[in-house]
């Protein structure tokens, strides 16, 4: 998905000229210092995406404030949010030893895992120095998120390879490393137009129920999805010890000592993670898991109920998490992957 396609899903197809000056602006910041920093992170920036976080700043703002002409600070705003997003996955694919990404090879594959936590380091600092030229809160925005990203990414790593990893405690990660990031974008996009209170309260509720919903889905994808489809890899999450939220369903619906055994080999046995994976996706576990994604979809949705009439332009952002799942599971999921009954539900 590229963002002219988000946007439209968004129902803001309005937004796609202003996110050509975000990916102008994102392509020019990376690329203007030493070549030994600026090439790949000029690649990482031109590697695409589906700049959600970046299309919910712009959105935010626009919803808040529609009759803005010239949305610089928004813009700004966005490319910072976007940096850190682009930052933290330079570094989650090193510390996942990922191969590829967005179709593209990653820069601890091209340039070794040394280089890559630099380029991440560089990333996330340009995105620093982007928020700062917006205003304080917005740096404080963005300092927050990376902050979260921090603990969320070292809660998950301290699960690694746990068979008793809790339900709770993976949630808590996830709201930490996925949802924090995208609470923030709705904050920046506010922050560009008003201050604090209830509105940026309520797109904060938004944007972290929104998170928690999308990391699900992605987690999904790792389990039924393809290479092919999402330009990146798939069953990672089980080998690399990542137990995640379908497989901690999937644990408990199975209930065996031998599962957990499963678990723990699949990190150094792929037959084990292969039969591992199996069992996952027969369980309904996948499924329990789309449902709870939709759930904070709509308690998303529900957290803009109340500010929805004096910015009736929020109704789009509204219907966006329900319709991103629905997207997901109709573009990104194979025929069959999923079980009839779900299948047959969301189409
Ligand atoms: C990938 O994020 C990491 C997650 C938090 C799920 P995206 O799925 O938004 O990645 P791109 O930017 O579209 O490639
Ligand atoms: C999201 O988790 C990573 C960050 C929030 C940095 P994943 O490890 O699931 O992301 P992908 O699947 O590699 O994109
Ligand atoms: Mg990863
Ligand atoms: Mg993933």
């Amino acid at each position: 998905m590229r963002y002219s396609e988000l946007s439209e899903l968004l129902g803001f197809p309005e937004l796609e000229a202003t996110m050509d000056e975000v990916e102008d602006a994102l392509v020019r910041c990376l690329t203007e210092g030493s070549d030994l920093l600026a090439v790949p992170a000029g690649r990482v920036a031109r590697g695409g995406g589906k700049r959600l976080r970046a299309v919910l700043v712009l959105a935010a703002s626009r919803a808040l404030a529609p009759s803005r002409t010239h949305p610089e600070h928004a813009v700004r705003g966005a490319v910072s949010i976007e940096l850190v997003h682009q930052g933290s996955l330079v570094h989650d694919d090193l510390l996942d030893g990922a191969e590829s990404r967005r179709g593209t090879a990653t820069v601890n594959a091209l340039e070794g895992y040394d280089r890559a936590i630099l380029v991440g380091d560089y990333i996330l600092a340009k995105a620093g120095t982007m928020a700062a030229s917006v205003s304080r809160l917005v740096a404080e925005d963005v300092a927050k998120s990376i902050e979260a990203l921090c603990t969320g990414q070292v809660l998950e790593m301290a699960d690694v390879g746990n068979p008793t990893r809790t339900l709770e405690g993976a949630i808590v990660s996830v709201g930490g490393k996925t949802a924090d990031l995208i609470l923030a974008a709705c904050r920046v996009g506010a922050h560009c137009v008003v201050e604090d209170g209830e509105v940026v309260d309520r797109l904060s509720a938004y944007g972290h129920a929104f998170g928690l919903a999308y990391q699900l889905v992605d987690d999904v994808l790792d389990l039924v999805s393809t290479e092919e489809l999402l330009g990146k890899p798939v069953g990672n999450d089980i080998r690399c010890g990542v137990f995640t939220v379908p497989v901690l369903l999937a644990r408990d619906a199975i209930g065996d000592a031998a599962f957990a055994d499963d678990l723990r080999a699949s990190a150094t046995d792929d037959d084990v993670a292969e039969r591992t994976m199996a069992a996952v996706r027969s369980s309904g576990a996948v499924e329990r898991t789309l449902d709870l994604a939709r759930d904070y979809a709509a308690e998303a949705r529900r957290s803009l109920e109340k500010i929805e009439h004096d910015y009736p332009d929020l109704a789009r952002l509204a219907r966006l998490p329900e319709a991103y799942i629905e997207w997901v599971t109709t573009t990104l999921v194979p025929e069959g992957a999923l079980a009839p009954g779900v299948a047959a539900e969301i189409s």
